[in-house]
């Protein structure tokens, strides 16, 4: 398990990526920094939402003891940062109103992070086999190649009961 890429621990790497991220955004000194450290971080984290909700979510939805409700949560999480970091794009970098959209993202995402990694990795790992989770680590490396710098990704907005209908069957 440790030579191949499981998607779990490849989760938690970026978990890790995005907690240091908001830090870094603490020490940034002006708004240049600001903006390199918050660019690549908003980047990151829609890009890991989208990879979720394409390669975890529709598994974990079939599979899980309480996928359904594992998957809706996160994929309203998933909105709910996706509209702040929209809603910061709005706002020139280091004024109010950027930061208080910066702060929900943060404060949305730290809460996301915590019941994906109590609640849906668990029952996911629960679930599935070793070889499956280095297949879907495969599929998850090859999704970041594919979509780098977010490419051919929409960042939309998904109904989270509409997504657990489309994925619960087939
Ligand atoms: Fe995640
Ligand atoms: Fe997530």
């Amino acid at each position: 398990m440790s030579t191949v890429d499981d998607i779990t621990a490849l989760i938690l790497d970026d978990h890790a990526a995005f907690r240091r991220g908001f830090a870094r955004l603490d020490d940034a000194r002006d708004e240049q920094e600001l903006l390199a450290v918050w660019d690549a971080l908003a980047l990151h984290l829609d890009i890991h939402a989208e990879a979720e909700e394409a390669i975890l979510y529709p598994h974990l939805v079939k599979h899980g003891d309480d996928g359904e409700d594992e998957t809706a949560d996160a994929i309203g999480d998933h909105n709910k940062i996706r509209d702040a970091i929209a809603e910061a794009k709005l706002h020139p970098v280091g004024s109010e109103q950027w930061w208080a959209a910066v702060g929900t993202a943060r404060r949305e995402n730290s809460e996301h992070l915590a019941e994906e990694e109590d609640e849906a990795l668990p029952d996911f790992r629960r679930h599935a086999s070793f070889e499956l989770r280095a297949e879907l680590g495969q599929r998850w490396l090859t999704f970041y190649g594919e979509h780098k710098n977010g490419r051919d990704l929409p960042f939309r907005d998904k109904d989270p009961q509409r997504y657990v209908a489309d994925h619960r069957a087939g």
